[in-house]
């Protein structure tokens, strides 16, 4: 019997992380598996929803972190995750993604002699102004087992001088909850209630601090935003942080000018999943959105200047398109002006990825 503690601590994690309790669950003379949210996301809109749209049980231990400066919140993770450890004793920590709760729950992990694996492990966008990266890089090196999506990771981990022997190829644990709550979405009702029919309308996710923190990216960003959604309404479910930048920079009458922008609050998995399937459309600078459009055939235009998922654009539905307007706005009429293409299967990306991280740790 292997008991395992779960680690989620912001939005990205939770889908992927309810695959994988679900498998243990499943298996429960093999695993026991436990929660820990560390509470880096905490609103409604941004944590308790994706509970119940996931079916992932509520959290057995909630650390209640909340948002601080990265030093603080990655310290504060650390000191409330480390006791929980000495007193459960696990046999696996599972960290998934990039975020700060990520790495700080492996560095408590490897500092107790806890065995701690990795999920969605070398993935590298090669920037480190991203914090993100340097949590991926950090982690890859520490953890004792990674778990990749795609080749491309496992050769930056080689290329690191990390170890085969700690890699193992599963896929995109995130597209098991894709597969597995498609259909479900389709009751969502939220399209009905922002009237709007499917094919006509994109949908736009901004929060990278690159993007929101820096008025002048975000001013070229809504200049471009101006002109592509005078042909095609764009929807735009506003994260708290972009929120609060917007009303910081006083770009509120501006964007509130643009007379096809539709700023809406975070959505819950089932509705976003429900709306982006319905999309035309998406521009995006969120990682996650990247492959699920792919998967879904939906045209993606990320508005970064690189990316930690190249299969993606290679395989996929992306482009990377950065943040100067005319290249965002050419791409844009260029993904209006094209027929949809078949979907290229990604080969692991098969909604069966939580079994083969279990088979891994068995
Ligand atoms: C974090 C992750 C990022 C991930 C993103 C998804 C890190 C370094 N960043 O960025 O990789 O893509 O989550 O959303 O871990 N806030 C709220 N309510 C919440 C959470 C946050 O209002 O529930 C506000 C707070 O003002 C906070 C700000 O959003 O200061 C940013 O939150 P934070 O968790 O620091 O980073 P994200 O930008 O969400």
């Amino acid at each position: 019997m292997l008991k395992v503690i779960n680690v989620v601590g912001a939005r990205p994690n939770f889908m992927k992380v309810a695959p994988i309790v679900e498998a243990m669950k499943r298996r429960e003379r093999e695993f026991t598996p436990l929660v820990v949210h560390t509470g880096q996301h905490y609103d409604a809109a941004m944590s308790d929803t994706f509970f119940s749209d996931l079916d992932l049980p509520q959290p057995d231990v909630y650390l209640g972190v909340g948002s601080a400066s990265h030093a603080a919140q990655t310290a504060a993770v650390m000191e409330r995750f480390e006791p929980v450890l000495i007193e459960e004793k696990p046999d696996w920590v599972l960290v998934v993604g990039d975020v700060n709760s990520t790495l700080a729950c492996a560095l408590v992990c490897v500092k107790l002699g806890v065995k701690v694996a990795h999920v969605e492990a070398g993935l590298r966008s090669r920037d480190r102004t991203m914090p993100e990266e340097i949590n991926r890089l950090l982690t890859d090196q520490i953890a004792d087992l990674l778990f990749t999506p795609s080749a491309d990771a496992n050769d930056n981990l080689l290329a690191e001088g990390i170890s085969g022997e700690r890699i193992r190829l599963v896929g995109n644990v995130m597209i098991d909850s894709l597969y597995k709550h498609l259909e479900r979405s389709r009751q969502s009702r939220i399209k009905d209630a922002l009237d709007l029919n499917d094919k006509r309308f994109a949908v736009l996710t901004l929060h990278r601090p690159s993007n929101v923190d820096n008025p002048l990216t975000f001013g070229r960003i809504l200049e471009a935003l101006e002109k592509i959604s005078a042909e095609l309404p764009i929807v735009f479910p506003v994260h708290p942080r972009t929120r609060k930048t917007i009303a910081q920079h006083g770009f509120d009458e501006r964007v509130a000018q643009i007379e096809g922008l539709r700023l809406i609050d975070p959505l819950g998995y089932l509705d976003f999943l429900s709306l982006y399937s319905g999309a035309r459309l998406v521009l995006t600078d969120s990682g996650g959105i990247q492959e699920e459009t792919s998967v879904l055939g939906i045209p993606c235009l990320t508005l970064r200047e690189n990316t930690e998922r190249p299969i993606t654009v290679t395989m996929g539905t992306n482009k990377i398109v950065g943040t100067d307007v005319e290249k965002i706005v050419d791409a844009a009429f260029a993904a209006l002006a094209e027929t949809a293409k078949p979907t290229v299967r990604i080969p692991l990306w098969d909604g069966h990825t939580a079994e083969r991280i279990l088979a891994a740790l068995g």
